[in-house]
C-alpha cells in the first residue's frame, strides 16, 4: 500500500489525537514561529480586553496541520473566555447555530473549523450574528412565517479553512482579522520537534530532531506525528535511545522520502512525469490517473508540491518542474 499524506495529516489514530493534544501549545510562548501573526493576535486581544470587547471575527487559513485550530484556542485563552468547537460538515442547520449562539457567554470564541463547508443557509444566518451580534429566525412556514430577531452576546467567531477561495466575497468581508498560516522552515520545526520531545521526556539530540523536521513537510502535524513513530521505533528496536542513525532508520521505514514526501506524492509525481510527459496537464485528469480524489490532491497533497518548486500550476494545468525530476531520478 502506498503511504499517503493524508494519513500522516488527517487520519490519526484516537491514540495518536490524544497524543497531539497533549502536545498542543498551551500559551503564546509555546507556539513557535508564525510571528507576525502571533503578534497581530496579541495586539488585538489586549486591546479588546481593555476595552471589553470580544475580539474582532477572525479567519485562519492555510494547508492543513498548520496550527489553526491551536491558535484559536490560544485566542480564547487570552481573552479569559470558553470556546466552541464545531465544524461547517456538523452545523448543517440554522436551528444548531442558534442553539450554539444564543448559549455563548459574552466575549466566547465560537470556533468553525472547515468554514468554506457550511451550508448558504447557515453562513447567511451567520452574517447578521457576525455584524450585529442579532439572529434573525424565521419561525413557521408559509404566509403565516414571521422574522424574529435575537439578541447575542458580543462573542468572536473564528473560522479556519483550506480553501480561503471556496468563500464568499461577503462572509470574507465580514472577518475583522484573516490570517494566511504558512509552512515551518524547517529550523523553526526543528525547535516544534525539540520542544514536543522535552515534554514527552525524551532523549532527542539536534540533530535528529532536524532529520525528523527535514522530512516534516513544514508541517507540525506532519513531524509531531513522525517523532512518534521515531519514539516508538526507538523503543521496540533499541531500547528507547534516538539518534541520527535510528531516526533515519524509522524514517526510511515509513517511505518517507528526504524531503518528506510520502510515496503517494512521488506516485503522483511520476504519474505527472511518465503517463503525460511532465504536463501541463488538468486536476481531473491527475485525480483519474492516481485514483485519489481531487480534493484530497488540490488541498492536502499539491499545496506543499508547490511550495517547494515541483509542481507550477498552470492556465493549462500541472507542470512537473527539472527540480521535481531531478528529486525523482535522484
Ligand atoms: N507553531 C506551533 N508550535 C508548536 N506546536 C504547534 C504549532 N503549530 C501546530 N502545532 C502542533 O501541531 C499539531 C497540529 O496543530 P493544529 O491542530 O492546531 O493544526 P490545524 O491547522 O488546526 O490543522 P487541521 O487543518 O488539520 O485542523 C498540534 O499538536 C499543535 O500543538
Ligand atoms: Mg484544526
Amino acid at each position: 500500500m502506498r503511504a499517503n499524506v493524508n494519513q500522516l495529516i488527517n487520519e490519526a489514530t484516537p491514540e495518536e489525537e490524544v497524543l497531539l493534544t497533549s502536545l498542543r501549545a498551551a500559551a503564546w510562548e509555546d507556539f513557535l514561529g508564525q510571528d507576525e501573526i502571533k503578534q497581530a493576535l496579541k495586539i488585538g486581544t489586549h486591546a479588546a480586553k481593555e476595552r471589553g470587547e470580544a475580539l474582532d471575527h477572525t479567519l485562519f487559513y492555510g494547508p492543513p496541520g498548520l496550527g489553526k485550530t491551536t491558535l484559536s484556542h490560544l485566542i480564547a485563552k487570552e481573552m479569559n473566555s470558553n470556546i466552541r468547537v464545531t465544524s461547517g460538515t456538523v452545523l448543517t442547520k440554522s436551528g444548531d447555530l442558534a442553539a450554539i449562539l444564543t448559549s455563548l457567554e459574552p466575549r466566547d470564541v465560537l470556533f468553525i473549523d472547515e468554514i468554506h463547508r457550511l451550508p448558504k443557509l447557515v453562513e447567511e444566518t451567520l452574517y447578521s450574528a457576525m455584524e450585529d451580534y442579532a439572529l434573525d429566525l424565521v419561525i413557521g412556514k408559509g404566509p403565516a412565517a414571521k422574522t424574529v430577531r435575537i439578541d447575542l452576546p458580543p462573542f468572536t467567531l473564528v473560522g479556519a479553512t483550506t480553501k480561503f477561495g471556496a468563500l464568499t466575497g461577503p462572509f470574507r468581508d465580514r472577518f475583522g482579522l484573516t490570517f494566511r498560516l504558512q509552512y515551518y522552515p524547517a529550523e523553526k520545526l526543528q525547535y516544534i520537534v525539540k520542544a514536543a520531545g522535552d515534554k514527552l521526556q525524551l532523549e532527542l539530540d539536534d540533530k535528529s530532531a532536524f532529520l525528523i523536521a527535514k522530512r516534516g513537510r513544514g508541517t507540525p502535524r506532519i513531524a509531531l506525528k513522525l517523532l512518534k513513530r521515531v519514539r516508538d521505533f526507538a523503543q521496540v528496536e533499541h531500547g528507547g535511545q534516538i539518534n541520527p542513525h535510528i531516526t533515519d532508520k524509522a524514517l526510511d521505514l515509513l517511505k518517507i522520502d528526504t524531503l518528506g514526501l510520502t510515496q503517494s506524492d512521488r506516485f503522483l509525481l511520476e504519474t505527472i512525469k511518465e503517463k503525460f510527459g511532465g504536463g501541463p496537464v488538468g486536476l481531473s485528469t491527475i485525480a483519474a490517473a492516481t485514483s485519489e480524489d481531487e480534493t484530497t490532491i488540490s488541498e492536502v497533497t499539491e499545496p506543499y508540491l508547490i511550495q517547494i518548486g515541483f509542481i507550477q500550476k498552470t492556465p493549462k494545468g500541472r507542470v512537473l518542474t527539472d527540480l521535481a525530476c531531478r528529486h525523482l531520478t535522484s
